[in-house]
């Protein structure tokens, strides 16, 4: 090629490059994602988490399912209704769920302790009362999973906050919904063999997996991709009142239940301190980078005993282990800008409806 034609070819070259470079990126479709969460208002963990997810326009929220954990199911469904009323998201729709695990039954000794995933009384009114137009579906939220995973094949993300009761069903209930669900994200279990391994509720179990292991089993050994976000990365999510403040000094719907909620607890004692379980699970959807990640082999242990509900996890499978499936096991987070992104959502104006 002569030299002007071959230097007039690199302008162009060159050219194109920068055109390219400026232009705005091709908007990504939002992720299709079903919230299936043990719901209760702040300050527990699955709140804190929903208004990320409602200020986030990377995912489009295609409903939420309930489930017994935190709290009853009526109590966490009726807690949902409202949020969603008071925060002007009332359009979307909530499925009410398992009220009670697969086989787990509630000792005396949960009734003292943590949720009232053990039995299931009408929610006592919240304060301002319960959602005055919203009302759950009339479809359950098995059925709802099962049918909205097929319509939309690989498609589909289950962001997973509470027991895996609901998930383990409608595996039960369509022997190809594992097959055709995109991804799990879920908010469970606790790998002793990587730090901060311990457990949240037993000495070693997490209060999800423990609440029902046969459904975690379940789920676990599913083989659909999962991406698990253990009690050892929401060790190092630390809610304090300094992020408290930040979040308040905002004035919208969110910001001011927010307020309603926690600002009691903080100003009676400034040192909480907040583990942000849901939330690291919900924030790693939209900045997957912001978290840590190990491949590891993971398995629940569902025999009855001291360790009903431990997850055991592993680089390799071990003698005993073989159900574990591989999966991405969260370990830990860029801190700074992780909550600099949780804060810069949550104080955010509300998002128009779909
Ligand atoms: O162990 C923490 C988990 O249990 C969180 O999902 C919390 O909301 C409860 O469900
Ligand atoms: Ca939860």
């Amino acid at each position: 090629m002569p030299t002007g034609r071959r230097r007039q070819t690199s302008l162009g070259v060159a050219l194109l490059c920068f055109v390219l470079a400026a232009a705005p990126a091709a908007a990504q479709p939002a992720q299709k994602i079903i919230f299936d969460t043990d719901f209760a208002f702040p300050p527990q963990d699955d709140s804190m988490a929903l208004f990320f997810v409602l200020n986030s326009p990377e995912l489009d929220v295609l409903g939420i399912t309930t489930v017994a954990g935190n709290r009853s199911l009526n109590v966490g469904t009726a807690d949902v209704l409202k949020l969603l009323e008071v925060t002007g998201r009332a359009d979307i729709p909530v499925y009410e769920g398992a009220a009670a695990p697969l086989l787990h039954v509630g000792t005396a000794w949960d009734t003292k302790v943590h949720g009232g995933w053990f039995s299931n009384p009408p929610a006592p009114a919240p304060p301002g009362g319960f959602a005055a137009k919203k009302a759950a579906e009339r479809q359950g939220a098995v059925d709802y999973l099962v049918q909205t995973v097929r319509a939309h094949p690989k498609q589909v993300t289950i962001l997973a906050l509470g027991p895996l009761t609901n998930i383990a069903m409608a595996m039960r209930m369509d022997t190809g919904f594992a097959a055709n669900v995109k991804q799990l994200v879920i908010m469970g279990g606790a790998v002793a063999a990587l730090p901060d391994g311990a457990g949240n509720h037993t000495p070693n179990a997490e209060f999800n997996f423990y609440v029902d292991p046969e459904a975690a089993q379940i789920v676990l050994r599913s083989g659909i991709p999962i991406l698990l976000s253990p009690l050892n990365v929401s060790r190092k999510a630390r809610f304090t009142k300094e992020w408290y403040d930040r979040i308040v000094v905002a004035d919208t719907p969110i910001t001011r239940l927010i307020r309603e909620h926690l600002g009691p607890r903080f100003a009676k004692r400034p040192e909480t301190v907040m583990l942000m379980y849901d939330q690291v699970a919900a924030v790693s959807l939209v900045a997957p980078s912001l978290v840590k990640t190990v491949d590891y082999f993971v398995d629940v242990d569902a025999n009855p005993g001291a360790n009903y509900g431990v997850s055991v996890g592993g680089p390799e499978i071990w003698p005993g282990g073989e159900g574990a499936r591989k999966m991405q096991v969260q370990t830990d987070l860029d801190w700074d800008r992780f909550i600099r992104l949780y804060i810069e959502r949550v104080t955010a104006p509300a998002r128009p409806r779909r």
